[in-house]
């Protein structure tokens, strides 16, 4: 397990913001080749930023967007390559994204990405939270807002688990205490403050000093009336029925 902590982390890479450049002797020339492979393709796909401190664009310009930046400066992928399979990153278990014969997002991917490379996991999304270190939140730029979404109720869910849980006797503390959290590497990840709250500020603002990942169902409370939504947690049982999808030396019941 990894921790992830609040305050600032000063892992700063400043992404490289390329100004780009004209003069009188290259404008007058033919246009420049397109500076890389993924606009053979995509050439059309709007600006991710359109306003930029020398320009507003409502088309790419030359496969930067207003603050210069290109494609592979957020999803990563190989600029060089001008074919689908070398330019995309290519993902771990290719035939789980496949439907049809062509590349598509399941349903519900999440469990899946968290398997993948964050390599793919990036190139899917440059804003996933497991790579926004890398993205969005690397620079001055959106740091702040990538270290505050990270922590946030709407990402981790503690509101929810914790209500569940306890009004329903599964865990006996009233403050929540488990939130859902996962490391560059899909692994569940306890979140926890700095500078730690004074107890007034738990009591009086709600802000809490941890948050940890679900338990695993088995080491939870045998009674518990929600394992079933525990990492590892399955429909319940019927007496005196066996499931063959109980995982072996693990009973449920
Ligand atoms: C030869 C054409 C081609 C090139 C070059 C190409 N792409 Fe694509 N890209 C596609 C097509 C077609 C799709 C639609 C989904 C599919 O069929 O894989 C796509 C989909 C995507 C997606 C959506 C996720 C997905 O895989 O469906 C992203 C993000 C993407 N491309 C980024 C890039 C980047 C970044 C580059 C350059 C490093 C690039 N592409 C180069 C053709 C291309
Ligand atoms: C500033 C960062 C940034 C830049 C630059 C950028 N993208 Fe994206 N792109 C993103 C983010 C973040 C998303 C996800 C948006 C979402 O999920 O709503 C995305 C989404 C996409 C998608 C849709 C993926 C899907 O699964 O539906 C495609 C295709 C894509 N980008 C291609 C490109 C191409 C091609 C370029 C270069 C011309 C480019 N992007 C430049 C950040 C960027």
């Amino acid at each position: 397990m990894t921790l992830l902590f609040g305050g600032s982390l000063g892992l700063c890479v400043s992404v490289a913001i390329l100004v780009s450049r004209t003069n009188a002797h290259e404008s007058a020339k033919t246009p420049e080749a397109p500076l890389e492979g993924c606009l053979k393709c995509h050439d059309q796909i709007e600006p991710m930023h359109r306003f930029g401190p020398t320009a507003t664009l409502d088309k790419l310009d030359n496969g930067k967007d207003a603050l210069g930046l290109t494609c592979t400066a957020c999803h990563g992928g190989n600029p060089a390559a001008t074919e689908k399979e070398t330019a995309h990153v290519r993902p771990r278990f290719p035939r789980e994204w496949m439907r049809d014969g062509k590349f598509r997002i399941p349903e519900r991917s999440g469990t899946l990405l968290e398997r993948e490379s964050p390599e793919f996991v990036r190139f899917i999304n440059p804003g996933d939270l497991r790579v926004t270190r890398q993205t969005c939140g690397s620079s001055d730029c959106h740091s702040a807002e990538t270290s505050a979404v990270s922590r946030s109720m709407m990402t981790h869910g503690a509101m929810l688990w914790g209500a569940a849980l306890y009004n329903n006797g599964g865990f006996p503390i009233k403050d929540s205490n488990f939130g859902e959290s996962y490391s560059e590497n899909g692994a569940p990840q306890s979140l926890i403050q700095i500078p730690q709250p004074t107890t007034e500020q738990t009591r009086l603002k709600g802000i809490l000093s941890f948050l940890d990942p679900l338990p695993r169902w088995e080491i939870s409370q045998p009674g518990n009336t929600l394992r079933v939504f525990e990492r590892g947690g399955k429909r319940r049982l019927e007496t005196g029925l066996p499931d063959k999808d109980e995982d072996p030396g693990k009973p449920d019941k």
